[in-house]
């Protein structure tokens, strides 16, 4: 069975992070998002990935590779324009042969259990089958309203008054054959136009519910909070390549080739990336650090990010900031 990851978004919510590397390969503690859903996929037996691409897609290549890095197939599906989250999918038709095939939305972090997934989808008879999770706030999200039986009878995209707090989680298992249902059209969006349609023409639509770990890290906040999450165990990493996740003492979670005094102060965890240097007297506080930064002596920083290649001079201060690439912060800032 093969998986297609979308991946071409712009990544907006993500700024400034995502105006110099696309959403799924900005890192949690130091491995591309990408890498946890690579990684999950293989343990559920998936032998070739799908990626499709349009925002920054030469990145992928560099930083995935050519095949067998992460011991799975990756084949890169490049749309010339953006083609929405529809257009995507029935843009990856010759890749996607067989019965059926799984589709990720390619900012979720997730335990989900694919195999119990597809079980569900193969006994209800689906044509697609929609993993959702329930959720505090649905209004950002696509929301579902199904029958006893899970079938879905109602797919609001982003709804603006109250329908139910069962949401699309991101996760698809669609049946080959369902894509000639899909309008010919450049861009497409599968959530607005593609779901709502299928399920007026009848066609079995049916949500698997999830109720394990499952966040869609998209918004600077999430990224942080996902961070937290998977240093608080409340994700499990059994299926990761352990060699991956350096989890060093005091939650503490650093790169290569890093330099970290003995002194450095860590409130909750800290995440430094790849070639960053770190000075006497600093303290960091719940705060993702990317590759080759500086940071100065007395530094203060908390629930932050600080973009790569970032100078932060001495004894300043950074509080609930995100800091762009090559920002320079001079000597007793605050921010
Ligand atoms: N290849 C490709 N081409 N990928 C795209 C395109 C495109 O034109 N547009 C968006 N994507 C990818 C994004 O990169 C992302 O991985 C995924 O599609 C979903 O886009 P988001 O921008 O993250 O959507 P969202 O978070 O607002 O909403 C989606 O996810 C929610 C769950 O987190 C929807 O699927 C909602 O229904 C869902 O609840
Ligand atoms: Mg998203």
């Amino acid at each position: 069975m093969k998986a297609l990851i979308l991946s071409g978004g712009q990544g907006s919510r993500l700024t400034p992070f995502t105006l110099t590397t696309p959403k799924p390969l900005l890192s949690i503690l130091n491995i591309p998002l990408i890498v946890y859903q690579i990684q999950l996929l293989k343990y559920y037996n998936i032998k070739e990935i799908g990626l499709g691409l349009s925002y920054k897609s030469d990145k992928f290549k560099k930083i995935l590779g050519n095949n067998k890095k992460y011991g799975i197939k990756i084949h890169y599906l490049i749309e010339k324009t953006p083609m929405g989250t529809g257009g995507a999918i029935k843009y990856a038709e010759q890749f996607l042969n067989g019965d059926y095939f799984f589709v990720f939305n390619g900012d979720i972090l997730t335990d989900i259990n694919l195999s119990e997934m597809l079980k569900f989808h193969i006994e209800k008879k689906a044509f697609v089958t929609i993993a959702c999770v329930k959720v505090k706030e649905p209004y950002n999200y696509g929301v579902i309203l199904t029958d006893k039986n899970s079938r879905i009878k109602k797919f609001v995209e982003k709804p603006e008054n109250f329908i139910s707090d069962i949401i699309n989680a991101g996760i698809y298992i669609l049946n080959s054959k369902i894509l000639d249902e899909f309008p010919d059209k450049k861009n497409i969006s599968i959530e607005r136009e593609i779901f709502p349609l299928l399920i007026k023409k009848g066609i079995p639509v049916f949500a698997y519910i999830y109720d394990g770990y499952w966040i869609d890290a998209g918004t600077c906040e999430k990224f942080l909070q996902a961070t937290d999450d998977i240093i608080q165990k409340k994700y499990k990493i059994d299926f990761l390549n352990e060699k991956d996740i350096m989890l060093g003492e005091k939650n503490l979670i650093y790169g290569k080739n890093v330099k970290i005094p003995k002194d450095l102060k860590i409130k909750g965890w800290a995440v430094v990336g790849n070639k960053s240097i770190i000075k006497e007297s600093v303290t960091i506080e719940k705060s993702i650090i990317f590759s080759d930064v500086h940071i100065g002596k007395g530094v203060y920083i908390s629930d932050s990010i600080i973009g790569n290649n970032v100078y932060i001079g001495d004894n300043s201060v950074i509080e609930n900031s995100y800091i762009g690439d090559k920002s320079f912060i001079s000597d007793f800032s605050k921010i």
